[in-house]
């Protein structure tokens, strides 16, 4: 016996299966497509015009998400049947309210959308409830307090605050002659002026991974299960991936030990969909360090590593259909940055990026750039993931970005 899955109607007309995207990245660019491919109507949201995802979706809406009353009559408006969240930045109470009223589902659950968008309840889940592995840490909203959270945690720490992504307001702070001044830059770089960051102690890690983990229904029984890609090794520049690479090698009891943490928090969150699970790893010791509960930017390698990249797999899991993680090939991605600040950019070297058979590009069609904003990214399959590094960001040096 099959169990009864979702119905999928026909989009723009009355039985139209819709989804409500929030935010409308690159990442939703892509889960948009594999959306659109099962015929589900999407409605894209984010803060300014002709974002990447409003430019394949069906409808699309400029808002203020943080904004609770705005974003309420958007989801009054559309009545969508999942609301999937692509960026943290939104105003989470308003989704536990729908949750609770059985409005709508919310991807993966209101509870994982709530918890990943402030670093404080994340890590004190993984670490205090879970009890897994993380660098030692202390919270601070104050300077005062924040000094002694510094040199409690000793040097070097990594310093963050409490919202942000993306490494905006991070830093590494060496000694406490740079205290005052990393307190500064992460009072300016939060998402919100909310003031608390988090002091993590400094894990020396051979390599860090991104562990994409999937939470989808199993076909016959409809019970979820958890299913693992193959780890995503990833370079890191001021908080910023700028390539990745699909597998990462590693020995089997430090991928076994991945897996149960990945299985661990993904299980706490709950729902379905697609998690990017980052650990931290020395020869068999692994670290919880963070996770999305959405597609993530190191998985982008996954477009030409997998039958179904991690954009696949999201959309598969959160309509409650059945995944397949399997991964074809070695590959690596590179990103490629706007290198200046303005808009209506042009793209060339195209021809030459692509005259490798083994390659691909993706450009986002970002109205603006600024100068460390990812505009686009390169992928490259080869037979190791030196070669495919190699030749990803060859790839992704050979687009130059040309004002108007
Ligand atoms: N405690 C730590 N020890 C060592 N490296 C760290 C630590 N925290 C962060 N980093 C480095 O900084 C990067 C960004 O940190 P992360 O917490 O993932 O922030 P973001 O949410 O901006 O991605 C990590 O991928 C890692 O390279
Ligand atoms: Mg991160």
């Amino acid at each position: 016996m099959i169990y009864m899955s979702v119905t999928i109607g026909t989009p723009l007309q009355a039985s139209a299966f819709k989804v409500l995207l929030l935010g409308s990245g690159e990442l939703g660019k892509e889960v948009v497509i594999s959306l659109q491919r099962l015929g589900v109507e999407v409605h894209a949201a984010d803060r300014y015009d002709h974002a990447p995802a409003m430019q394949v979706a069906h409808y699309s809406y400029t808002l203020n998400m943080a904004d609770a009353e705005e974003l309420k009559q958007l989801i009054q408006k559309i009545q969508p049947h999942l609301i999937v969240p692509e960026i943290e930045a939104i105003a989470t109470q308003v989704l536990v309210e729908i949750e609770q009223q059985n409005i709508a589902t919310v991807i993966p659950s209101a509870k994982a959308v709530n918890l990943t968008m402030n670093r404080e309840g994340i890590r004190r889940l993984a670490a205090e409830e879970l009890g897994l592995p993380t660098s030692a840490y202390r919270f601070a909203d104050s300077i005062e307090s924040f000094r002694a959270a510094c040199d409690d945690i000793g040097y070097p720490n990594f310093v963050k605050p409490v919202m942000s992504s993306s490494g905006k307001g991070q830093s590494r702070v060496k000694s406490f002659d740079e205290v005052d001044a990393a307190w500064e830059y992460a009072q300016t770089g939060g998402r919100v002026n909310q003031g608390k960051v988090i002091v993590e102690s400094q894990i020396d890690f051979d390599f860090e991974i991104t562990l994409l983990t999937v939470r989808a229904k199993n076909a016959e029984t409809g019970e979820i299960e958890t299913q693992y890609c193959d780890p995503i090794g990833h370079r890191q520049d001021a908080g910023d991936y700028v390539e990745s690479w699909q597998p990462q090698a590693m020995t089997p009891a430090a991928l076994e030990e991945s897996k149960r943490i990945a299985h661990k928090v993904t299980a706490a969150l709950g729902g379905c969909g697609i998690f990017g699970v980052e650990l931290f790893v020395k020869g068999d010791k692994v670290w919880f360090s963070e996770v999305s509960p959405r597609p993530h930017d190191t998985g982008l390698v996954t477009l030409a590593s997998q039958f179904q990249s991690e954009f696949e797999l999201h959309a598969r899991a959160i309509l409650g259909l059945p995944v397949n993680t399997t991964r074809h090939s070695v590959a690596a991605s590179a990103v490629i940055y706007a290198g200046v600040d303005d808009t209506n950019l042009s793209f060339s070297g195209l021809n030459l990026a692509l005259s490798n058979p083994n390659t691909d590009l993706r450009l986002f069609g970002k109205p603006e750039g600024f100068k460390r904003r990812r505009m686009g990214v390169a992928t490259a399959r080869a037979e190791t993931t030196d070669q495919a590094r190699e030749l990803a960001l060859e790839t992704a040096s050979q687009v130059s970005v040309q004002q108007n």
